[in-house]
């Protein structure tokens, strides 16, 4: 806990302070967190890595024909960096750099991948997308290619998603390009299924978010007081994720607190949901005005090339 810098501690009370209370879902990922969501990825309902994964496979030839080899790689919240090592297979970059906030978890995975890939000169950067990607400073400007995928975007509201790229998009030269990933709207049932998997792992993951909140403010949530809820919101094309209070509880903090009534909630994650022609209008806002789009047959998932 003390540890933890001032300016997350003060983010994270503000957010508990606030009507409707929320916590930034980048605090799901303290290690637990992130082996939770790597458990996530290989539910059967959890569709959208599994269907990214096909389609960077149906179209691996054609992705690495229009990016090239000798790229500097660059993954914004690389995880468990599995992709990313079916994209260096496929692509043979110069270097690739591993950018995550869950630092534990990105340096064993870059231990990893180092192992696995010991030709190419790989990067590991603790850090926070929101604040700033404070990026190696030898590290060549030309012939970047930025690898956001699992529609991580999804987790930004559409103006926090255009800055976001907007940064992005600053990173590169004019050479450079973003392959993201991108989660299209769909059947609400595979939706709902999708973030309230049978198993309980999504639940867990939720619910993690307050044991890490615990740790890292030295607040007194008691995690059993809470339950997982999420569903889908068609009015902001997105899926919601709320931890909701059992009964009327109090939550301590050093320096502070507040009072839970029961069936209050915490919002926790957004994930949106876009339709092509959206998400490619918003790259072109950010400065990708030519973009390549690669679906599956069901219109599920997207994963798209965008240059400026
Ligand atoms: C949904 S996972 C995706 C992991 C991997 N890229 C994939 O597609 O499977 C999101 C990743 O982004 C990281 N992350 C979340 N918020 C972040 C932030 N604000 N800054 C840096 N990394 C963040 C998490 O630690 C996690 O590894």
């Amino acid at each position: 806990m003390s540890k933890t810098s001032l300016p997350t501690k003060l983010e994270i009370v503000e957010g508990l302070m606030q009507t409707p209370p929320a916590i930034s879902p980048k605090y799901f990922y303290d290690a637990r967190g992130s082996a939770l969501f790597e458990q996530i990825t290989r539910l059967t309902e959890y569709y959208p890595t599994r269907i990214e994964r096909e389609i960077m496979a149906t179209h691996a030839a054609a992705i690495a024909a229009n990016v090239g080899t000798g790229c500097t790689l660059i993954e914004p919240g690389a995880g468990n960096c599995e992709k990313a090592k079916i994209l260096c297979e496929l692509i043979a970059p110069a270097c690739f750099v591993a950018v995550d906030i869950s630092e534990e978890f990105l340096h064993q995975s870059v231990k990893e991948l180092r192992l696995a890939l010991p030709t190419i000169d790989i990067r590991a950067v603790a850090g926070d997308l929101n604040r700033e990607i404070a990026l190696p400073a030898d590290l060549p400007r030309q012939q970047r290619l930025l690898y956001y995928p699992g529609s991580s975007i999804g987790n930004f509201d559409p103006a926090q998603a255009l800055a976001l790229l907007s940064r992005m998009r600053g990173l590169l030269d004019d050479d450079g390009a973003l392959l993201i990933g991108v989660d299209l709207l769909k059947d609400l049932a595979v939706l709902d299924a999708a973030y309230n998997d049978a198993a309980g792992v999504t639940a867990a993951f939720n619910l993690n978010l307050l044991q890490h909140v615990n740790q890292l403010t030295g607040s007194d949530f008691d995690v059993a007081q809470w339950r997982h809820l999420a569903f889908f919101n068609s009015t902001e094309s997105r899926i919601e994720m709320h931890l909701v209070a059992a009964t009327d509880t109090l939550v301590r903090w050093p320096g502070g607190g507040r009072s839970f009534v029961r069936g209050e909630r915490i919002h926790t994650e957004n994930s949106y949901k876009y339709r092509v022609e959206d998400f490619v209008a918003l790259l072109s806002r950010a400065g990708f005005p030519r973009t390549q789009v690669w679906t599956d047959e069901r219109g599920w998932f997207a994963v798209m090339l965008a240059r400026p």
